[in-house]
């Protein structure tokens, strides 16, 4: 992963990080970075898990990463227990993301630079959070946002040789109940001090000339998750309202486009393709 985000630091765009929780989800997006020729990251969270096992999911996402006609890494996303960080990168996922935001900044510090050290025994990339990102990412209480501090960032980044740094300027998981206001000021004084790809979570409802301005901003990674359930949930149940009897083979290409248009429409945006 890591050399996907130098790469589109050199050219001043954003890699899309995409979650999915089944194949047909891989298919729609490796579909979607294939056409527009573009690198992309396919990601899972630990809290899906329950429902797309990690076991069943990683090995699908590497083939699709290794058989693909572009640069894919295979991501681990919110990682909780270090547990689950270890079996994702024994599986061979590149990259992983520990998500301890929500502890006291010297145990985040603590337990990311142990998931450092793990992650570099496979060369696989590290990514952390700083700060809270709003929503939730699954069920469960919706936190409150907590912008980074930038002091913090620098000192975080020194302490834990992290690759990659998720911040949080007004961003939330999930859909927005109104489209929210980033606090650019905050990303500029963190990309001015910090010298790692920064990382914008809580995509799915973000503005296109928001997503921009945020990628001049020194944003190299944006995830993309609760647009592509929706997407794949609306395309399967309008294939189903519009037919008597539904066809499985049928329904299961119904996901597939749902998932490519979505990331088709994002990686667009990310990479300043314009029609
Ligand atoms: P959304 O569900 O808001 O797109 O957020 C995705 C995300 O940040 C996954 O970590």
């Amino acid at each position: 992963m890591k050399q996907l985000l130098e790469a589109a630091d050199k050219k001043g765009v954003a890699v899309g990080a995409f979650s999915v929780g089944n194949m047909e989800m891989v298919m729609g997006a490796v579909r979607a970075a294939e056409e527009l020729n573009t690198p992309i990251i396919l990601q899972i969270a630990e809290v899906r898990l329950k429902n797309s096992p990690l076991e069943l999911m990683g090995p699908m996402m590497i083939a699709a990463a290794k058989n693909a006609k572009v640069d894919i890494a295979v991501h681990l996303d919110h990682g909780l227990k270090f547990e689950t960080v270890k079996k994702a990168l024994e599986l061979g996922f590149t990259s992983v993301m520990f998500d301890g935001s929500l502890l006291p900044l010297e145990e985040n510090i603590k337990q990311v630079h142990a998931v450092v050290a793990e992650a570099y025994k496979h060369g696989a990339t590290v990514e952390a959070e700083l700060g809270v990102v709003g929503g939730n990412e699954g069920e469960g209480k919706k936190h409150e946002i907590l912008c980074t501090d930038p002091d913090d960032a620098v000192k975080f980044c020194e302490q834990t040789g992290v690759d990659a740094l998720a911040v949080a300027i007004g961003n939330a998981h999930g859909n927005y109940p109104v489209s929210p206001e980033l606090r650019f000021d905050v990303l500029e004084e963190i990309n001015k001090r910090v010298n790692i790809p920064l990382v914008l979570h809580g995509g799915t409802g973000i503005s296109d000339e928001q997503f921009r301005h945020a990628i001049k901003l020194g944003i190299r990674k944006v995830n993309i998750a609760t647009a592509s359930f929706d997407h794949l949930a609306k395309y399967a149940k309008d294939y189903c309202d519009g037919k008597e009897k539904a066809n499985y083979f049928e329904l299961s290409a119904a996901e597939v486009e749902g998932v490519y248009q979505n990331v088709k429409r994002h990686i667009k945006v990310f990479n300043f393709i314009n029609d």
